[in-house]
């Protein structure tokens, strides 16, 4: 047999009249006669003609939906509707059968909360196929952008022993007896006698030590799996998700703005010059799947005019400060027709909120900076007080997204050794166990600043999902970890 050609190459690239070889599997099997294949590489199935009658009936019943096969055959130009070329099949070899009566994949509609279910099979529908190429391309894209700026790519532990985010919301990793552990004298669990000599957790992030990273590096990033044991049962979370986090030497919040904004737009910009065939189908899908609702509830803009849109706008910069400003005006809060009222200075912003900036107010990603340091992170750089800002704020930023909430995290770090520490002391952090991060303040400290991007949110942005499950192959949520 000659070499397999993937069907997306295929229609690409080869020529009529050549043999061709391709292997994937039957979608349908209409009129004993004509098989729709795909392979993955592209939603667009090829048409493989059967000559029906020189076959052996046995066999053409075993062309049934879901079954894996090869052909080998003429491609030709078509005279069907839908397709410019098909494959006169000479051969045709089934590598795997598929009992049709118990396939739970028919070759019809299936909602995506079924599909969840069978999520070892769902990668053989369009819409998942689509979304996992696109996921790809988007991690792809990641890489490119930072190795071409010259960041260095770092794999920090997914095993540590500290709280990154000080919030506590950690898995516990041992090996100690879970029925009977050791006890130490004071009643609690010895964990000295465990697996590291001592607690451990799942990271809920890469930061301080990526931090380390660019103390030296100048330019480091993360790309890893992080686990929150936070039992949000949302569109929004995963107990288990992917996160990429950069961290700049001699960067301040600005440049982290700036980096955040310049990545956003060309990891979106690579996606859609390299999955045009898959951002139309979900585009399509999205409209589709709108149709049923009320006019009101249908997006402004389909899928690809947001990705352009997004493109080609800045995104708003404003202050926390001036946030609760325009939030405390708004007519939802007037109308009290937010569920969390905003009345005074120093909340944190419920999705409620920051929606209502992002889709009805600006209608365009925002950058939030400035927040509160009561409801932020022990490690942001502590601003200066400024006139009519009512209490100390940090430089954080939160990027907002249409449809998302907020997609990105990050600040500039404070590097100054005596007020990281005061703040630590403030929060109860131990600054013995945390020698190692505070040593590169003791040690050439510098400005700097990072930030993390939680991949599946924008892999949703991208491919217009509405659950963040169905954008990872194996969704970890409260309750499930099937697969
Ligand atoms: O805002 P977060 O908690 O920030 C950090 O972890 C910082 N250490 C990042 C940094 O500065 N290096 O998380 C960052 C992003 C969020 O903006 C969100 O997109 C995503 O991670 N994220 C989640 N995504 C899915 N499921 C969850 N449970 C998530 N929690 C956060
Ligand atoms: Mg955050």
């Amino acid at each position: 047999m000659s070499k397999r050609i993937k069907i997306a190459e295929l229609l690409q690239s080869s020529k009529t009249g050549t043999t061709v070889n391709v292997k994937g599997w039957i979608r349908t099997f209409r009129n004993n006669q004509f098989i729709a294949l795909n392979d993955g590489s592209t939603n667009t199935n090829i048409q493989v003609v059967v000559d029906f009658e020189n076959t052996d009936p046995a066999e053409l019943k075993r062309y049934t939906t879901g079954a894996a096969i090869g052909v080998e055959g003429e491609l030709v130009s078509s005279q069907g509707k839908g397709q410019t070329v098909e494959i006169i099949a000479r051969r045709i070899e089934v590598y795997g059968d598929c009992d049709a009566e118990v396939y739970p994949l028919q070759p019809k509609k299936h909602s995506l909360e079924f599909l969840r279910e069978i999520a070892h099979l769902r990668f053989r529908t369009n819409t998942f196929a689509a979304v996992f190429r696109v996921r790809h391309a988007l991690a792809f894209a990641i890489h490119k952008f930072f190795n071409d700026k010259g960041f260095v790519y770092i794999h920090t532990p997914i095993i540590t022993a500290s709280d990154a985010e000080g919030a506590g919301e950690m898995f516990r990793v041992t090996t100690l007896d879970a029925v009977k552990p050791p006890m130490n004298e004071a009643g609690e669990v010895d964990f000295s006698k465990d697996f590291f000599g001592r607690a451990a957790n799942l990271t809920v992030s890469g930061q301080l030590e990526a931090e380390l990273g660019a103390l030296a590096l100048s330019e480091v990033y993360t790309f890893g799996p992080t686990f929150r044991a936070e039992n949000s049962n949302t569109t929004r979370h995963l107990a288990e998700f992917w996160m990429i986090e950069p961290e700049v030497a001699f960067a301040d919040l600005q440049d982290n703005m700036d980096l955040a904004e310049d990545m956003l737009k060309y990891v979106i910009r690579y996606a859609m010059d390299n999955c045009r065939e898959d951002l139309e189908f979900l585009s399509n899908r999205q409209a589709e799947e709108e149709k049923s609702m009320p006019q009101n509830e249908r997006s402004e803009m389909s899928l690809t005019q947001k990705l352009e849109f997004c493109l080609a706008n800045d995104f708003e910069r404003i202050t926390y400060t001036e946030a609760i400003d325009i939030l405390r005006n708004s007519n939802p809060n007037k109308r009290k027709q937010f569920k969390y009222l905003i009345d005074g200075w120093g909340a944190d912003l419920q999705s409620e909120h920051e929606r209502f900036l992002v889709e009805k107010h600006f209608k365009k990603p925002v950058i939030l900076t400035n927040y509160p340091a009561e409801i932020k992170a022990f490690y942001m750089r502590q601003d200066d007080p400024k006139e009519g800002v009512p209490g100390p704020t940090v430089a954080a930023m939160d990027i907002l997204f249409p449809g998302i909430g907020e997609i990105v995290g990050g600040s500039q770090r404070e590097e100054r050794l005596d007020r990281l520490t005061a703040k630590m002391r403030e929060m109860h952090i131990p600054e013995e166990e945390m020698y190692w991060y505070l040593d590169t303040r003791r040690f050439g400290t510098c400005p700097h600043a990072g930030y993390g991007l939680g991949f599946e949110r924008l892999v949703l942005f991208v491919t217009g999902m509405t659950n963040i499950r169905d954008v990872i192959a194996f969704p970890r949520t409260p309750g499930n970890a099937e697969f």
